[in-house]
């Protein structure tokens, strides 16, 4: 694993969230670094700053102080434009709800990030189609987001957040609100597409048993890495 360069490392990374009664101290400190095509995978209790921290490493969120630097760019030195553009072109979101547009197909939803990054024509449509047929989902390309199950809608998001052939992958408890054989089969779908293509990979998870699938769990506690489990070893 050392021999390969770290494709992410957060430096001290603090945040805190101004309230009536003081500042909530969420995140206390956080120094970690991530391999390129490592599968991680992130638990902790509720409330413990586990989508916060996804937040600051997929530039959703700006840290109070540290650094987070993604294959070899500091983050914090971009402006919101910079960041954006950035955001787009290494990064992948899957969410805990899918964040679709209602109004656009399956396959337009997918074409978006391609789209915002000013990518049109007939391979970014091809890439789509294979992507939606990557997830299982070739016979629903023109259905919207309100005319698929939730498993699917999901698997849409997971086709879109891989469209611009991110080389970090953010997953935030993607399968909450999904029954126990759609969430398994989506969290199995996500580790597979990413193993083939040697993407990194990191996703909040409240399943130890899916969690227990990545290559390291990160254990949150009390606003800091409590412990870094081993289990492969890649
Ligand atoms: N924008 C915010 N303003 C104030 N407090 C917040 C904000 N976002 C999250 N929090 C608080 O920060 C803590 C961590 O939240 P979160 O990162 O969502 O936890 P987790 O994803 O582990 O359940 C929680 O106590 C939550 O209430
Ligand atoms: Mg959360």
């Amino acid at each position: 694993m050392s021999a390969k360069p770290p494709i992410l490392i957060t430096r001290n990374l603090v945040k805190h969230y101004p309230t009536a009664s003081g500042a909530l101290e969420v995140l206390k400190g956080i120094d970690v670094a991530i391999y390129a095509g490592e599968i991680i995978a992130i638990v902790g209790p509720s409330g413990v700053g586990k989508s916060t921290f996804l937040n600051i490493l997929g530039a959703l969120d700006r840290p109070t102080a540290g650094e987070v630097e993604i294959d070899g760019t500091l983050i914090s030195q971009l402006d919101d434009s910079g960041l954006a553009q950035f955001r787009n072109r290494t990064i992948g979101f899957v969410f805990q709800f899918h964040h679709l547009l209602p109004e656009f197909s399956a396959l337009e939803n997918v074409m978006m990030p391609a789209l915002i990054a000013r990518r049109n024509g007939h391979e970014v449509v091809a890439r789509a189609k294979q992507l939606l047929a990557d997830v299982g989902l070739a016979q629903r390309l023109s259905h919207r987001p309100g005319e698929l199950s939730g498993g699917e809608q999901q698997r849409v998001a997971v086709a879109r957040a891989l469209m611009n052939a991110p080389h970090l992958v953010l997953a935030d408890e993607p399968s909450g609100n999904l029954d126990l054989r759609a969430s398994e089969s989506l969290h199995q779908l996500l580790w597979n597409l990413s193993r083939r293509d040697g993407r990194t990979f990191i996703i909040v998870t409240h399943n130890l048993e899916l969690a227990k699938k990545a290559d390291r769990v990160i254990e949150l506690f009390d606003g800091r890495i409590k412990k870094i489990h081993q289990i492969t070893g890649r």
